[in-house]
């Protein structure tokens, strides 16, 4: 366990992801909507790089009971992180799952120290 710098921080602009080796493991950082974030580049249906994927959006719907009409919105441009092969997606900025509640990818706690971006693992 150890502090790693992984990148200076100017060099993780927002909406920038760097993807770094750290003690054996892949771990991703992300700058995104003005934090930081540190997720295991492995996705947790088969292990994919999830890290490597596209960040996208998601629709979201709403029903109107009254008239009785279903409407999509598109929403979370860049906040949502699809793993490369087989589509599961992530909140990028909580790690959690979309489709699966109880799945969330580990994290790690990562800061800016100095004008570096250092993670903790
Ligand atoms: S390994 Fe990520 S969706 Fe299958």
């Amino acid at each position: 366990m150890g502090e790693h710098v992984v990148v200076s921080a100017s060099e993780l602009s927002e909406g920038d992801r760097v993807v770094v080796e750290l003690e054996g493991r892949e771990v991703a950082v992300f700058r995104l909507d003005g934090d930081l974030h540190a997720y295991l580049n492995w996705c947790a249906h088969q292990g994919g790089p999830v890290c490597e994927g596209a960040l996208t959006g998601t629709y979201e719907s709403s029903y109107d009971r009254e008239g009785n009409e279903v409407s999509l919105s598109w929403c979370r441009e860049g906040e949502v992180l699809m793993c490369p092969w087989h589509g599961w997606e992530y909140d990028a900025l909580t790690g959690e799952c979309f489709s699966r509640r109880s799945v969330a990818l580990p994290s790690y706690p990562v800061e800016e120290v100095g004008g570096d971006v250092v993670v903790t693992l």
